[in-house]
């Protein structure tokens, strides 16, 4: 046997992996499949939630296999009568605590924890509530957060610090009122979250989502008086392919139209249009600071996350920032300027909506500055009430 090389048995069989490799990924390397909720490899683990416990031969308690590595001999099942009881008592536990609005959740089928209860037969919730109902935190453009939804299991916390760099939640308080909280337990909105949504990707269960508008887009499109065009993000036309089912980098754009189409939207545009103007734009802003000494390095304006982490952590470089709009703002500008005027429609009847795969495209959507075409119209003499340039992300 080598010497970084460690011989362990996993479920009967012989298993040879890397010396410190974790239990978790030695039984993933033998093709034994072990439930995790709180795990995420990018990110360190805390290790709360216990549910990839395994039984070690000769180890007093069970072990929990994201961090535990792997010793010479060691002896595992991942499946045992005690291992199975166990995980099924914490997601007992953790149901005790979860509301039991399944059917109506926006994570309703791609619920980790729902898949897991599921998946241990969980047939029965034996044990009484200790918390009390949190309120929920939706006053946000980007995101809504249940925290009677959250689990405790630290993914959005590790993502956002370590990830994002940003820290905007951590945990707070003790015992049964620990709860993941931004500072002095404000709105997410009013903390320094840049709302780019990445906790709401790696939350297991339904505690950190976008906000939906599909409801308004609907109201807007069965509004006879409205002028409703779409326009839709690069990257949408091959996710919502692999969304749908399809192999990854399948693309939908025809498709995509035609749906749109369908659903009623009066009219289709493709965001490429605009981030080519974006990078136009940039390309003539970067010329300019060039030859007439302007900040530089110029750094990129088109990600509202981005910009709005600069804004918040590094105000100083704001002049460096290039002062073109991104692509999705310079679309709802052109498309109640330029566009509304061409095609003979009120522009203030127009409404805009973006289907984007950035949460912080909502955030920008709503920021106060983002009226230009509203501006446009009214140098030209035109005062409708104000209106943004987009209306929905
Ligand atoms: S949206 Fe981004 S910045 Fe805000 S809490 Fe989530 S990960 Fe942190
Ligand atoms: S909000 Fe979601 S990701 Fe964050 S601790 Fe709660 S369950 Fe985990
Ligand atoms: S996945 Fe290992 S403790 Fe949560």
């Amino acid at each position: 046997m080598e010497q970084n090389k460690v011989q362990l048995t996993i479920d009967g069989r012989a298993v040879t992996v890397p010396a410190g490799t974790k239990i978790l990924d030695a039984c993933a390397s033998a093709g034994v499949r072990v439930p995790t909720l709180c795990h995420l490899p990018e990110v360190s683990s805390n290790a709360s939630c216990g549910v990839c416990v395994g039984e070690v031969e000769g180890a007093k308690s069970l072990v929990r296999s994201c961090v535990q590595n792997v010793s010479p001999g060691m002896v595992i099942r991942t499946n045992s009568p005690r291992v199975q009881e166990s995980r099924r008592t914490i997601v007992e536990l953790l149901l005790a605590n979860h509301p039991a609005d399944c059917l109506s959740c926006a994570r309703n089928g791609s619920c980790e924890l729902q898949a897991l209860a599921e998946q241990l037969g969980v047939r029965r919730l034996p044990f009484p509530r200790t918390r009390k109902r949190p309120a929920v935190d939706d006053g946000g453009y980007a995101l809504v957060r249940d925290n009677d939804k959250c689990i405790l299991c630290g993914r959005c916390v590790a993502v956002c610090k370590e990830v994002q760099t940003v820290s905007a939640i951590d945990f707070a308080g003790r015992g049964i009122r620990t709860r993941v909280a931004s500072f002095m337990d404000r709105s997410l909105a009013n903390s320094q979250c840049v709302s780019c949504g990445q906790c709401t990707v790696v939350c297991p269960t339904g505690a950190l989502t976008e906000r939906d508008e599909t409801d308004e887009v609907f109201a807007q499109i069965a509004d006879p008086d409205r002028v409703v065009v779409v326009q839709t993000a690069p990257a949408i036309r091959a996710s919502l392919g692999e969304a749908l089912g399809m192999k990854t980098g399948s693309l939908v754009t025809g498709k995509m139209a035609a749906a749109l189409r369908r659903l009623g939207f009066d009219k289709v545009f493709d965001t490429q249009f605009t981030a080519d103007l974006t990078i136009m734009e940039e390309g003539s802003e970067l010329i300019h600071r060039l030859t007439n000494g302007g900040k530089l390095p110029m750094l990129t304006s088109c990600s509202p996350g981005w910009v709005s982490f600069i804004e918040t952590f590094y105000p100083s470089l704001l002049p460096h920032v290039s002062s073109c709009k991104s692509p999705q703002q310079m679309f709802g500008a052109l498309a109640k300027s330029y566009w509304a005027e061409k095609a003979g429609v009120d522009p203030s009847k127009v409404t805009v909506v973006s289907i984007m795969p950035c949460t912080a495209k909502k955030f920008e959507a709503r920021r106060p500055e983002m009226r230009d075409a509203w501006k446009w119209w009214k140098e030209k003499g035109k005062t409708y009430g104000s209106f943004y340039d987009v209306d929905y992300a």
